[in-house]
């Protein structure tokens, strides 16, 4: 993706009113619009401002190489569009990458709209949406995201087919997720204890909503021994009940003496607080963007901990969205999600073939696939 700096930098098509003076910060010397697109050479941006609802919302499509762009829409009070922009272009990159290692034919993109998620204003600020959608002939296809739902998707549906998620569909992606991270847990623990069984192992889960009490219920299913939290006592107590969890306070959860660490709520987690109480031998749960930074990442490989990338190991949320899209049937998108199993083996064999970290040999399998499409794509033309 990076070869393509250059080509898609001048080939990128932002949509700016014709009077608009430049941004302050770009007057300043902040970088501006068009080298923003040129650092992670995203194809293209499109921005749409609609006065009578205002709506304003931005479109990122990172890489259309394998598919479609496709990533959710976030509806978000930014504190200024630059942010915004940021933002857009950050979370697209992600989503190429994600679609990239789970075998997709999908690129990446991501839409912000910004503004206050509560607003009842809905059907006029969607309706913009899909109309802004539908004005990029199918490049982008978006799903649900931070503070948007269903109902939401069902309006831009109105002005467009280029949407997922909707009402009475795919439906909930939990337990398809919770499968690629039981089958990607699977894998960690062949690579570290040589067998993939968890039988008698113990690991400590992070957060018992949606994806964490499914993931309760496979493991505790081979025989694991759970620890887990959760900030809603609500949550901790069906897995306790359900599957015979010890439960611990929220902060407690790092230091548990474990095999595995699943982080399954928020992101950031893995930092320069939580690495030194850690006593495990593998993290990996479907949490989004689990390393604080990315030498976070270089800070676990150092201590022989193994990371399954968390956009690899979380992936079957975005395959049970593709699962829509193709009409499949429930158990092709679990089948697709365990193929997460042999994609994190894949992901360790390229960080020991190249003495990297895991985080970026996932990098690596992703670029690699893009790449090798791009040119199968230009010998035909
Ligand atoms: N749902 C999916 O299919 C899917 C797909 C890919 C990635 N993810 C990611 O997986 C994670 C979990 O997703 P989910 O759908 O289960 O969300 P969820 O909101 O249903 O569950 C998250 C849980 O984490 C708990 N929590 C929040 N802060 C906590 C803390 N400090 N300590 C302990 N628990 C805490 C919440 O109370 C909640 O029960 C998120 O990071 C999400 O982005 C989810």
């Amino acid at each position: 993706m990076k070869a393509r700096v250059k080509s898609s930098a001048s080939s990128s098509r932002a949509v700016f009113p014709a009077a608009s003076p430049p941004p302050a910060a770009e007057r300043a010397g902040a970088p501006g619009v068009f080298s923003l697109l040129a650092e992670h050479a995203h194809e293209q941006v499109s921005l749409f401002f609609e006065p009578s609802s205002g709506y304003r919302g931005i479109i990122a499509i990172h890489d259309t190489t394998l598919g479609p762009a496709l990533g959710g829409t976030r509806f978000w009070s930014y504190p200024s569009d630059a942010e915004a922009l940021i933002d857009a272009l950050r979370l697209s990159k992600a989503m190429t990458y994600k679609a990239a290692v789970a075998g997709l034919n999908l690129g990446g993109g991501k839409s912000v709209i910004i503004g206050d998620n509560r607003t009842t204003r809905r059907e006029a600020i969607f309706r913009a949406h899909g109309r802004h959608i539908e004005s990029l002939g199918g490049r982008y296809i978006t799903a649900e995201d931070v503070g948007t739902s269903t109902q939401d998707m069902e309006f831009i549906r109105v002005e467009t087919q280029h949407v997922t998620g909707l009402l009475g569909k795919s439906g909930d992606p939990s337990p398809v997720t919770a499968y690629g991270v039981y089958r990607g847990i699977k894998a960690c623990a062949k690579l570290r204890w040589g067998s993939d069984s968890l039988t008698g192992k113990t690991v400590a889960v992070q957060g018992c909503g949606h994806v964490g009490y499914f993931l309760c219920k496979l493991l505790f299913e081979e025989g694991v021994k759970l620890i887990v939290t959760d900030i809603d006592p609500q949550r901790v107590k069906a897995v306790v009940q359900d599957f015979r969890a010890t439960a611990v306070q929220p902060d407690d959860i790092y230091k548990q003496a474990a095999d595995i660490f699943a982080p399954c709520a928020m992101g950031a987690i893995v930092n320069d607080d939580t690495i030194p109480q850690l006593t495990v031998a593998v993290v990996a749960g479907a949490a989004n963007n689990q390393l604080a930074e990315e030498r976070h990442g270089d800070v676990l490989a150092g201590r022989g901990i193994l990371y399954a990338p968390d956009y690899v190991i979380n992936g079957g949320g975005l395959i049970n969205v593709n699962a829509e899209l193709h009409g499949w049937s429930l158990e092709r998108a679990r089948n697709k999600a365990g193929e997460i199993y042999d994609t994190i083996l894949r992901v360790f064999e390229i960080a020991n073939e190249e003495g990297i970290p895991s985080y970026q040999a996932a990098d690596r399998l992703a670029e690699q696939r893009v790449a090798a499409i791009a040119k199968v794509k230009k010998s035909f033309v």
